[in-house]
């Protein structure tokens, strides 16, 4: 029998995503048990309309590399819209090969492990700063408002080459951005603001350049006439939009899934192996996935996918959480176990648009976990786990705040 959310929808289809128990934040709906387990794929309502949602590891997998599902919401029947103003130019997480892989390639150089480790320092050191500041103001502290989100957004304006001077309306407008408390009016005009900032920044380091992804698209792309300047400012706001949420919501929903396991919290503060931390970081973002409402397709032709028809301009929602809960992709798939070999998770999605900011995430959160950890050993939650706010209906799930005390 399903256990799914039912909704208002005359159909009677059951919703997406669906609505987590309060007691068990970490796992997903329990309905998604029921939706991989019944044959073909399931219907749900999503954003006001009925959808396909994959829910399978296998099925993701399969989703996710076959070109006739389309990543282009320009298309009729693509699940969801964008949200961003209309006249601001496409982004290439929102198109499909070739074109895709044209203006992704452009990029792919400056997000390598290589190059993301020569930031690891200014990390830490942002890590560092923000935890003193956190503990001279006081406690209780908002984990969220005051370690978890600031951390990606001034990655974000270092790997860009925002200068020092322009990071508080940077980070202003991107934490206003990425607020889960925003409504999608005060999204718009915020990523109407920062596009028309980075616009103005691309003109200031075509006279300047400096030693920054920007700088390198200006002298690389943009002279040889492969890109527009409009096309480097909306890959700058790409970047900001697809890497700061996920990042900032990963960091706090890890922090909270520790409190609650401590003995895996140990295993992460206690040791000095890295290998031990990034083991540890890859079962968490399997584990939580937060990714829950954001990978969105629509099939341009029939197909058959998990033994299901889907017709042409139909849409299809990746159900990832589920897909890393799946006992056919690992065994225990609902204990968090920070020593298991996860490798193969689907949070970062996979095929083409796979994340391209994935090495900088891990990164990011090899530093923030540790550091934060180990400098506040006596860390705990401020208030009863039940009275948190989750993201229940957010495209990247996680803690609306995160009141902590040390
Ligand atoms: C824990 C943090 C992160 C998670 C869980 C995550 C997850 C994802 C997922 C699931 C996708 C695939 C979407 C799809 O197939 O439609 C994606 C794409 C993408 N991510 Fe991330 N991401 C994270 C951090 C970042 C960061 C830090 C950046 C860059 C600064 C970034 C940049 C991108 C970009 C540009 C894409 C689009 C790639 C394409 O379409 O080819 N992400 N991410």
């Amino acid at each position: 029998m399903s256990t799914s959310t039912p909704t208002n929808d005359p159909t009677g289809l059951p919703a997406f995503p669906g609505k987590r128990d309060a007691r068990c934040p970490f796992d997903p709906p329990q309905e998604y048990t029921d939706w991989r387990e019944a044959e073909g794929l399931q219907r749900a309502v999503s954003h006001g309309e009925p959808l396909w949602v994959v829910s399978r590891y296998a099925d993701v997998r399969a989703a996710l590399s076959d070109p006739r599902l389309s990543s282009d919401d320009r298309r009729p029947g693509y699940p969801a819209s964008s949200g961003k103003p209309g006249d601001l130019p496409q982004s290439f997480q929102r198109m499909d090969d070739p074109e895709h892989a044209r203006l992704r390639m452009m990029l792919t150089g400056e997000l390598t492990i290589k190059r993301v480790e020569r930031m690891r320092p200014d990390v830490q050191k942002m890590a560092d700063d923000f935890l003193d500041q956190m503990i001279a103001k006081g406690q209780p502290a908002d984990l969220v408002r005051d370690y978890a989100l600031p951390i990606p957004s001034l990655v974000i304006s270092l790997l860009l080459g925002v200068p020092y001077s322009d990071h508080e309306f940077f980070q202003q407008h991107s934490n206003t951005l990425t607020d889960a408390n925003t409504t999608e009016q005060g999204k718009r005009v915020a990523s109407g603001a920062l596009f028309g900032y980075l616009l103005e920044l691309v003109g200031r380091k075509e006279r300047e350049p400096g030693d920054d992804l920007i700088s390198r698209l200006i002298g690389e792309r943009v002279a040889t006439g492969e890109l527009t300047r409009e096309d480097v400012a909306m890959d700058g706001l790409m970047l900001l939009i697809a890497g700061h949420e996920t990042t900032a919501n990963m960091t706090a929903l890890s922090t909270l899934a520790l409190l609650v396991h401590p003995d895996q919290a140990a295993r992460i503060r206690d040791t000095d192996d890295p290998a031990v931390v990034a083991n540890a970081i890859e079962e968490l973002l399997r584990y939580l996935t937060v990714p829950q409402d954001h990978v969105w397709r629509v099939a341009t032709e029939d197909l058959t996918l998990g033994g299901q028809l889907i017709r042409a301009g139909e849409g299809v929602t990746v159900n990832l959480p589920a897909g890393n809960r799946d006992p056919a992709f690992l065994d225990r798939p609902d204990a968090l176990d920070v020593d298991r070999n996860s490798r193969g998770h689907v949070a970062f999605g996979y095929g083409t648009h796979q994340c391209l900011g994935q090495s900088l995430a891990r990164m990011e959160l090899q530093v923030a976990l540790p550091t934060l950890l180990r400098r506040l050993p006596g860390l705990r939650l401020a208030v009863p786990l039940e009275e948190l706010r989750l993201r229940h209906d957010m495209a990247v799930y996680g803690v609306r705040e995160l009141p902590v005390a040390w």
